[in-house]
């Protein structure tokens, strides 16, 4: 039997006859591809050969593709496939973060409702869930733009927030204890709302100047339960007091200004903004996400603190990560990763040609190396 080194196997090979550990014993039996999981087990034996008396079997057409032959032979082009696999491979785990986090959501405003004591452990361990996973999946706009909502708007809206907030903190190099500070503050943000009565916080019409008043008492309501019923800090409150003031001063509940306005604070102001704004409401269409960004940089700006929102801005693009677009070329896209330095040009792939139809194999562009594609709108292909 001849000898196959462990390190020039890869995913997918294939061989003629079985291959085996040593004398005695298969390991792999013939015409069977070879598994990560397989390749780990020889790994972790500290193995360095196999056996085999067969051959290798080069049909590329019958058998799993490599994985590097899936890959496209532009570099640039296969890191951003590398990219959208690993973003849709933690699906499931944002999924999952996400649940933890409504729900924790949910019981806090919930008990908050009722004037009972809530669990702000529940918040603290799906705020550290979060920060945890926006480390380790930097493109989770991608999922959060994308992901269908079920439930209460007010909890979801609580959460995508707070995933946004994350964006913020992520760019602004904030350590890791004032980050989950920020998750923490931010879950908890709106719990004001869950007193206000849902005939107003859930109306269609424009609220009278009466209801507004009350709408605004959610602020120093939540501030006054986080401080006195739930005993805690200033500093872990104050996102729920300050986080409808503006940066122009013409906020509430105090009117506050400028560097008068928490930090944490200005940030969440801004990931709630957004997220309010890419949200259906009972009195208005969601905005595309390309809008709503629009809108933040052009009708409201005077509303956040400017480093702020050019922060959010470099992270997310003009037409946000996970956002479709139509290209010059008449082809639909999907975008896949902001560009820094030429925010109308971010990375995107194809999700139908021209004529509509799912192209026929993957695309993938970096906006920026491609004179010849431009983005001539936003557009909405969810649901
Ligand atoms: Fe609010």
């Amino acid at each position: 039997m001849k000898a196959i080194k462990i390190e020039d196997l890869v995913v997918g090979n294939r061989f003629s006859k079985p291959i085996y550990l040593d004398d005695e014993n298969i390991f792999i039996n013939a015409n069977t591809p070879i598994t990560e999981n397989d390749l780990q087990k020889l790994k972790k034996n500290s193995l360095k050969e196999v056996f085999t008396e067969g051959e290798k079997i080069s049909d590329k057409s019958s058998s799993p593709k490599n994985f590097s032959d899936s890959l496209p032979a532009d570099p640039n082009k296969a890191i951003l496939k590398l990219l959208h696999m690993n973003t849709e491979k933690s699906r499931t785990e944002f999924e999952s973060v996400y649940k933890t986090a409504f729900l924790a959501v949910q019981d806090f405003y919930r008990k908050f409702s009722e004037d009972r004591q809530a669990d702000a452990n529940s918040i603290r361990l799906a705020g550290d869930k979060i920060y945890d996973f926006t480390k380790a999946y930097p493109n989770f706009p991608y999922l959060l733009l994308n992901h269908r909502e079920e439930g209460y708007y007010l909890y979801n809206h609580s959460v995508k927030a707070t995933f946004y907030s994350m964006l913020i903190a992520s760019a602004l190099e904030f350590s890791k204890p004032r980050a989950l500070e920020l998750a923490f503050s931010s879950l908890i943000a709106d719990c004001g709302m869950a007193k206000i009565p849902s005939n107003i916080s859930e109306k269609k019409g424009t609220l009278t100047e009466s209801e507004y008043k009350i709408v605004q008492k959610h602020t120093v309501l939540a501030y006054q339960y986080l401080t006195k019923v739930m005993k805690l800090r200033h500093n872990q409150a104050v996102v729920s007091l300050q986080h409808h003031e503006n940066y122009d001063g013409t906020g509430y509940p105090s009117k506050i200004k400028k560097i008068e306005i928490d930090e944490v604070t200005a940030i969440y102001s801004l990931a709630d903004n957004f997220s309010a704004m890419v949200s259906d409401r009972p009195w208005r269409k969601k905005f595309l996400p390309y809008d709503a960004m629009k809108t933040m940089i052009s009708v409201t700006m005077n509303k956040f603190d400017l480093n702020i929102l050019r922060i959010f801005l470099n992270k997310s693009s003009i037409y946000p990560v996970g956002s479709f677009v139509e290209l010059s070329d008449g082809c639909i896209a999907k975008v896949l990763e902001a560009n820094n330095t030429k925010m109308l040009r971010p990375s995107i792939y194809i999700v139908r040609d021209s004529a509509g139809n799912l192209p026929p194999s993957e695309q993938y562009f970096n906006l920026a190396l491609e004179n010849d594609i431009t983005i001539t709108k936003a557009i909405d292909l969810n649901p």
